[in-house]
């Protein structure tokens, strides 16, 4: 017997608990030469803001020993683009697309949610407070739990959506963080963003990244957003999207042992475009091989 994947992030149902993280897979026709990405349970596409933004200065981006820093400064075609452009073919897409969105103040954020609330094809919205390489826009709100449900109860006011807030590791609790936007409306959470970071170029003597410091993702990060999913999932009752990472299908499910009702895979896209798909495989073979029939069973079991 097939085992059953479904899960659920509010109200948006996901056949499978894969999706794509935010930043990592364009806009989505990016990767269909690569993989049928209506077989993942979602997409979520890139960061997206009211205006268009040409991003930070470049470099924007470095490898380091186990993951990459990234400086990208959410360079986005902005909001009326996408609903032009973007919306129509996310509304053929058979899987459910996530829309992150990111604002310089609360009342953007509100503004975003109103104006992608009322478009076909929009399954969900992430809302970045988290965002380590805007001046503005993205740490700032996620860093303090009251400037955090403040925009949490914006973007709910604003929207019938499901609203997923993705949370920062650069605080020192994430989890009273995850606590207060639990109590404004959240619906989920995406658990986590980047590691503030940086590198400095020894020829040189200066910074690598044109930003300064940036964003560090990838295998290097997993540890800390495994333990960051952890704490969140003892504190509140709503679900995680875990992600930080993944590079196959063992530390998904790491992620889910740990709390997380879905998973996302980022950095490891850019290795092997197929990484999302593999991780969904992966998790089944596990299930089958293990005689679990709901993933379900297996969210947060590592708590015992
Ligand atoms: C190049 C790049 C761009 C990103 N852009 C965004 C973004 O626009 N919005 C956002 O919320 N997160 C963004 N992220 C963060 C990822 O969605 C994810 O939270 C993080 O990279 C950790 O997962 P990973 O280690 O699997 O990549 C970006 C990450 C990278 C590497």
């Amino acid at each position: 017997m097939k085992p059953n994947l479904q899960v659920e992030i509010g109200t948006m149902l996901m056949a499978n608990p894969v999706t794509t993280a935010s930043g990592t897979f364009g806009f989505g026709p990016e990767y269909t030469p690569y993989l049928d990405i209506e077989r993942l349970g979602a997409i979520t596409v890139k960061g997206t803001t009211l205006e268009p933004r040409e991003g930070n200065p470049t470099p924007r981006l470095v490898e380091t020993p186990s993951g990459i820093l990234n400086s990208i400064g959410l360079q986005n075609p902005g909001v009326d683009y996408l609903i032009e452009h973007y919306a129509p073919y996310f509304r053929q897409l058979k899987t459910n697309v996530i829309v992150n969105i990111a604002g310089n103040t609360v009342e953007e954020y509100a503004n975003l949610a109103a104006k992608l609330n009322s478009v076909p094809g929009i399954a969900a919205l992430e809302v970045n407070i988290s965002c380590p390489n805007v001046k503005k826009g993205g740490l700032a709100f996620g860093s303090d739990p009251v400037s955090a449900a403040e925009v949490t109860k914006a973007v709910r006011q604003a929207t019938t959506l499901p609203v997923i807030i993705k949370l920062s590791p650069n605080v020192t609790d994430i989890a009273a963080i995850a606590s207060a936007v639990e109590e404004a409306g959240a619906d989920a959470l995406s658990v986590i963003n980047t590691l503030l970071g940086m590198a400095i170029d020894i020829r040189k003597r200066k910074p690598v990244l044109g930003n300064i410091m940036g964003g560090l993702s990838g295998p290097a990060v997993k540890p800390v957003a495994v333990r960051a999913v952890w704490q969140v999932y003892q504190r509140v009752k709503i679900p995680i999207i875990g992600m930080g990472g993944i590079m196959n299908a063992a530390d998904a499910l790491e992620f889910i042992l740990a709390g997380a009702t879905a998973v996302a895979v980022g950095t490891a896209s850019f290795i092997n475009p197929r990484a999302a798909i593999e991780v969904l495989e992966g998790i089944e073979r596990y299930l089958v091989e293990n005689n679990i029939d709901d993933i379900k069973e297996l969210v947060g079991a590592a708590h015992g």
